[in-house]
């Protein structure tokens, strides 16, 4: 029975249609290996070798992949909210009512969303933390250092941006004092707060800008760059590898 599935399977591989699917024999050599790996849509963008130490666990503690698994929960549940959510005033706040005493497990969606973002910041913290810890800004990784450095921003003014949102008391506050703190900075200062408030005060301009920037320019400017932190992470060879990953703990 295995010889005849083989025989068939060796046939199969003979025909036309096979061959015009995959182009290249099975990966036994070195060679065949690399040439599977360039060939192959999804795994082209891995490097052909990597080191043995830098998948142990020790090298990243998964902690950048843990934070961006955080940014797919966000994603799905915030858009989620936005089945619910007016960005107008002053129906923002009366949509957070609905969410808590009207909308079917509403509390718990809204609930997730603060919860995986509040620990999202601390994730890309952290990981940024033991990064700096292992030496992984140094060369051949200072570009992808630099690209982590936009993605905290990123993280951090969407953690800001989204603050704004429930049109609550708390939110009016700390976006009010925020913005007076960006308008503290010399020369450019005010004229900054003016265009992320969409005026002189925070109201429905900057409610919108805000919700705008948080539902769709934010989190677009961080799909692209968290590309090229994932695609930098494999061109440049793997995560740091360091001397000490050979001693035993
Ligand atoms: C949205 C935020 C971020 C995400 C989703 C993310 C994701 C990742 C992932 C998945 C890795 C592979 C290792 C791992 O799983 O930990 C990694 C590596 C790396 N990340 Fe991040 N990261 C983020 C923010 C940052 C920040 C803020 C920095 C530093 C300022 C940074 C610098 C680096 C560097 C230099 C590496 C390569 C590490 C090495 O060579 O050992 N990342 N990142």
């Amino acid at each position: 029975m295995a010889t005849t599935f083989h025989q068939a399977f060796e046939r199969l591989r003979e025909t036309r249609v096979w061959k015009s699917i995959f182009r290249r024999g099975p990966a036994l050599t070195n060679r065949t290996r690399s040439l599977a790996v360039f060939g192959n849509l999804f795994l082209h963008w891995l490097p052909v070798k990597v080191r043995e130490k830098s998948l142990r666990v020790r090298a990243a503690y998964y902690l950048g992949s843990i934070s961006f698994l955080l940014f797919v929960v966000l994603a799905v549940t915030g858009v989620l909210l936005m089945f619910y959510y007016h960005p107008a005033v002053p129906q923002a706040y009366r949509d957070m009512k609905d969410l808590r005493f009207v909308v079917s497990n509403g509390v718990f969606l809204r609930s997730v969303h603060r919860l995986a973002a509040q620990l999202m910041v601390l994730l890309v913290f952290w990981h940024m933390f033991h990064v700096f810890y292992r030496g992984g800004y140094k060369p051949p990784h200072e570009f992808n250092w630099v690209v982590g450095v936009i993605l905290l921003l990123v993280t951090l003014f969407l953690s800001y941006t989204g603050y704004l949102l429930p049109w609550d008391q708390l939110a009016f506050w700390a976006i009010t004092v925020g913005t007076n703190i960006i308008s503290a900075m010399p020369f450019v200062g005010n004229r900054i707060r003016f265009e992320l408030l969409g005026g002189n005060l925070v109201g429905e301009n900057a409610l919108l800008r805000f919700y705008v920037l948080h539902c769709v320019v934010l989190p677009l400017i961080a799909v692209i760059f968290i590309a090229v932190h994932f695609w930098r992470v494999q061109k440049d060879g793997g995560l740091t590898v360091r001397p000490d990953d050979d001693r035993k703990r």
